[in-house]
């Protein structure tokens, strides 16, 4: 069986890269649902929906043992159900994770957050309630930044840089201490972020967290991990075809890497 990661479009490629090289032993599955993608805008129901598809498929048609979903607009408006009702109904046996409890653990510790995310994952107030969970004097502020996801995937990160001063304004003017990058997209652009950034601001990345928890919960849980294949094999599915997400995917996982494309 095999590690399943998900991300509605390249932003999880990061963290698959992270995770493998932590931990590249296993056979990994990639899911990106380029077709769809952003699922930022879209409404919690037709968020669960579609995640709950990829979860679906990843288990049935993949053989994944545990999958990862490496989206924060998912984690924030899917996981739960998920976990609650769709796994002890369909799949008692095998696990999903998100990535927004790592990064909260990890802010919790300063006094004052921004979050910068998607619509659908600010509404949702996924991490000021998990934040507060473990701080609650914390004070936590968010912004949406619904123009980052597309143009990333379209790789204009020059173009965001100009989105990016708009977005991260107001938190400024909040004095944050430190910053979650809470969308899996948007390390893709740390490099202009930290140009915008005051030196004193942490910048809370998921590429550097979540692989760490996800290694400690594969240790505590023998059931899962026994069932996982070590033939360092990786997969990479996607829904429709980016040029950026090619190049990217040559970039980071080499040429050899086949790439193949669903049809749903
Ligand atoms: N990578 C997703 C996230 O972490 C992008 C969301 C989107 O598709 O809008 O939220």
């Amino acid at each position: 069986m095999k590690i399943g990661i998900f991300d509605s479009g390249l932003g999880g490629l990061i963290i698959l890269k992270a995770v493998r090289k932590l931990m590249p032993e296993y056979d990994y599955v990639y899911l990106g649902d380029t077709k769809r993608v952003p699922y930022g805008n879209k409404s919690p129901q037709a968020i669960f929906k579609l995640t709950k598809k990829a979860v679906n498929y990843l288990f049935r048609k993949e053989n994944c043992a545990i999958v990862l979903i490496a989206c924060n607009t998912a984690s924030a408006r899917a996981l739960r159900k998920i976990q609650q009702e769709y796994l002890p109904k369909n799949f008692p046996n095998r696990k999903v994770l998100g990535v927004l409890i790592p990064a909260a653990e990890m802010a919790c510790v300063y006094d004052s957050v921004g979050i910068l995310a998607t619509v659908g994952t600010v509404a949702s107030k996924t991490f000021p309630i998990e934040i507060k969970k473990l701080n609650n004097q914390a004070k936590v502020f968010q912004n949406a930044a619904p123009r980052l996801v597309p143009l990333i995937e379209e790789g204009k990160n020059e173009l965001a840089l100009l989105w990016l001063l708009k977005y991260l304004k107001p938190l400024l003017q909040k004095k944050i201490r430190a910053l979650i990058l809470g969308c899996t997209h948007y390390p893709i652009l740390k490099r202009e972020i930290k140009k915008i950034l005051p030196k004193n601001v942490k910048i809370i990345s998921q590429e550097e967290i979540v692989p760490r928890k996800f290694k400690e919960y594969l240790a505590r849980h023998p059931e899962i991990t026994k069932q996982i294949s070590k033939k360092k094999d990786l997969r990479i599915v996607i829904t429709e075809e980016t040029s950026n997400l090619k190049v990217l995917i040559r970039k980071w996982f080499g040429s050899a890497i086949s790439i193949v494309l669903l049809s749903s």
